[in-house]
């Protein structure tokens, strides 16, 4: 019988301790956030409506002795947690597709099916990299991928047209849907992020250029952790640094991948499917919510709520 590699002589190696000690970091560093955060929510709702508090986050308007139910009670408040979504950049805000024009001038009619294996091939190597934490920025794995490409294709770049080329990446268009949708999201009350595999200092780039910098409350950028979607981790990451919690915060996204990390790590998540000729992936988590433009959004989450929590009623008359 083979020797238990783990172990020698009764006694478990170095190596096999320092991958236990790995282990126990990352459950303390990636889990218990989503655990507290589950708990974070009910919690302060708890104290603050004990306390008499509302946090500036939460609207409660008073609803005292109207309606049936527990509405009749006096003293009942209704409560609606106000809403983060978490909007992913690239495929979701900006349409990378957008280096197709400057590529077909390169490749002829090529182009479309460049543009595809560019963009495959740079999630592929984001997901590579954050297995075997390998970790490199996400234009590295742009420019990797667009070597690839051109090996592929067997298309040689001058050093002019591959700057170009990054160049265009850097400079992506917004999605027609985008700008306006955002405004009304944003004007209803929904809390709005960036949450990117790109650098922050690549997002903000593009959000000024499209001119919705000012709707976002802020970025979010895996770079921080050095790591990259679906890693759990970042969506961890994400509620931390929202202050949101996994109740009230959705990931909005034309990824599936995205859209299954998401879930999986405890978020709600819409995916954004803007033509019918894009799949989700068969697996056993399905979208929260699915939509074909940004414009439903505010309507569909609102139905989902009302649906989900018909009535989000809380007696404040503590006992004396
Ligand atoms: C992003 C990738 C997934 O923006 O496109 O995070």
């Amino acid at each position: 019988m083979g020797e238990d590699p783990g172990k020698t002589g009764g006694r478990i190696c170095p190596e096999t301790l320092g991958h236990m000690a790995q282990d126990l970091v990352n459950i303390v560093v990636y889990q218990w956030p989503i655990a507290a955060d589950i708990m974070a929510g009910p919690i302060a709702i708890h104290l603050s409506l004990r306390l008499g508090l509302n946090d500036g986050r939460h609207d409660v308007s008073n609803c005292a002795g109207t309606g049936s139910g527990p509405d009749k009670f006096p003293g009942c408040r209704r409560m609606r947690m106000s809403i983060t979504l978490a909007f992913d950049v690239y495929g979701t805000l900006i349409d990378t597709r957008g280096v197709v024009a400057a590529l077909s001038e390169i490749v002829g009619d090529k182009a479309g099916k460049f543009a595809q294996t560019w963009r495959d091939k740079q999630l592929e190597y984001s997901f590579r990299r954050g297995l075997m934490r390998n970790y490199e920025n996400f234009a590295v794995c742009t420019g990797n991928a667009l070597d690839y490409t051109c090996m592929h294709y067997k298309v040689s770049l001058t050093k002019g047209q591959k700057k170009e080329l990054l160049d265009g990446y850097r400079t992506l268009p917004l999605f027609a849907d985008v700008k306006e949708s955002l405004t009304r999201l944003r004007a209803a009350d929904f809390q709005l992020y960036a949450f990117s595999n790109g650098r922050a200092d690549a997002v903000e780039t593009l959000l000024i250029r499209g001119g919705i910098r000012d709707l976002f409350r802020g970025i979010v950028s895996v770079d921080d952790l050095r790591t990259f979607k679906p890693d759990p981790g970042v969506y961890a990451y994400f509620l931390s640094r929202s202050g949101a919690s996994g109740l009230t915060a959705w990931l909005v996204s034309s990824n599936p991948f995205d859209v299954i990390g998401a879930i999986s790590a405890g978020m709600k998540a819409v995916w954004v499917r803007r033509s019918n000729e894009v799949v989700f992936d068969p697996w056993e988590i399905d979208p929260t919510l699915t939509v074909g433009s940004l414009d439903e959004i505010e309507a569909r989450i609102t139905e989902y709520r009302a649906k989900a929590h018909p009535i989000h009623t809380v007696n404040t008359k503590m006992p004396p």
